[in-house]
């Protein structure tokens, strides 16, 4: 099978955590590289925290440390949901992994230039690397088979009322992402809200054994406490719904919309905009991602936590 070739540029997070887990058990997909942005944490911590799990599921894929901030703005964390080290709750030792020397747009661009096939991005925090990426090297565009991130929301979002995290702290990057012309497959808060891990998924997930899952479920269970006091049923597990899409897409129910991306608007910066319009003749540039088959998605997840055994 002609597997995927990915590079995944993440914030780890809890959920990014078990993207990683998730793109790294799959015989589908080719983890290339790992790039890492500030979002949930500082750069200092999501890329501590990348090294950590990278170990912990004993992955070397080359590393680099991408932004620190958004492209025009200061950064803002999520503390309260990913905790003061951005993965409160199921500590890790310290490793002896090293970064590549250089930024993540560089070792992107190495990455996709030097592929055969095109590569496929999937951030799963804010697009601040890809807008670097896309600004500084646009050559690189044309290797690039398509982007399928996690981030916006079509009705409402979470963090403000419109925007959802990764494209609120961000949205110029989003910006220039969104209207780079590379096939965007968006898996925003509509499905990722109905991505849930509930306690009962939890436990089947600790009964399976092994570290990772265990691990996984101490890390689950910390981020879950957030989502409670939210009002949630489970712990919606956003990033790997991105990862999930390139292994079993046939699990989500999609459309095809003309997403932009509000970077002013006074109560609306960071809003993903879809245009829903049937009538519209504006051309689709995302694979917006509605639905998912849930018990589906939590398998792929138990069973990729179980396969490392
Ligand atoms: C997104 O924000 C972060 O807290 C998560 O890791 C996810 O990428 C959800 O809005
Ligand atoms: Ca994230």
């Amino acid at each position: 099978m002609n597997k995927i070739p990915v590079i995944i540029d993440c914030d780890p997070g809890h959920d990014d955590a078990i993207a990683l887990i998730l793109a790294f058990a799959s015989e589908k997909l080719d983890v290339k590289a790992v790039t890492v942005t500030g979002g949930n944490q500082t750069l200092a911590k999501t890329l501590c925290n990348a090294k950590k799990i990278l170990a912990f599921i004993g992955k070397r894929p080359p590393l680099a440390a991408g932004a620190d901030k958004p492209m025009f703005r200061e950064l803002e964390t999520a503390a309260e949901v990913h905790g003061e080290s951005g993965l409160d709750g199921a500590a890790l030792p310290e490793t002896g992994y090293s970064e590549e020397p250089f930024p993540a747009v560089d070792l992107m661009r190495r990455v996709i230039a030097g592929n055969p096939q095109p590569v496929t991005l999937i951030p799963t925090g804010p697009l601040t690397n890809l807008g670097i990426l896309f600004t500084t090297y646009p050559e690189v565009k044309k290797n690039i088979a398509r982007v399928s991130l996690m981030g916006g929301g079509i009705e409402a979002g979470n963090w403000s009322a419109a925007a959802e995290f990764n494209i609120g702290v961000d949205p110029e990057a989003a910006e220039i992402v969104f209207a780079s012309g590379v096939p965007i497959t968006m898996c925003p808060l509509d499905v990722t809200h109905k991505a849930l891990m509930t306690p009962s998924d939890l436990e089947t997930l600790r009964k399976r054994g092994g570290r990772v899952s265990a691990w996984a479920a101490k890390l689950i269970d910390f981020y879950f406490q957030y989502y409670i006091r939210q009002g949630f049923a489970g712990a919606p597990m956003h990033d790997p719904c991105a990862v999930a899409w390139l292994i079993a897409p046939e699990i989500f129910k999609t459309a095809d919309y003309s997403v932009a991306i509000e970077t002013r608007g006074r109560h609306t910066a960071g809003m993903t905009l879809a245009d829903r319009r049937i009538w519209s003749r504006a051309k689709p540039n995302a694979t917006v991602c509605l639905d998912i088959d849930r018990p589906a998605f939590i398998r792929l997840i138990i069973d990729a936590c179980k396969s490392y055994g």
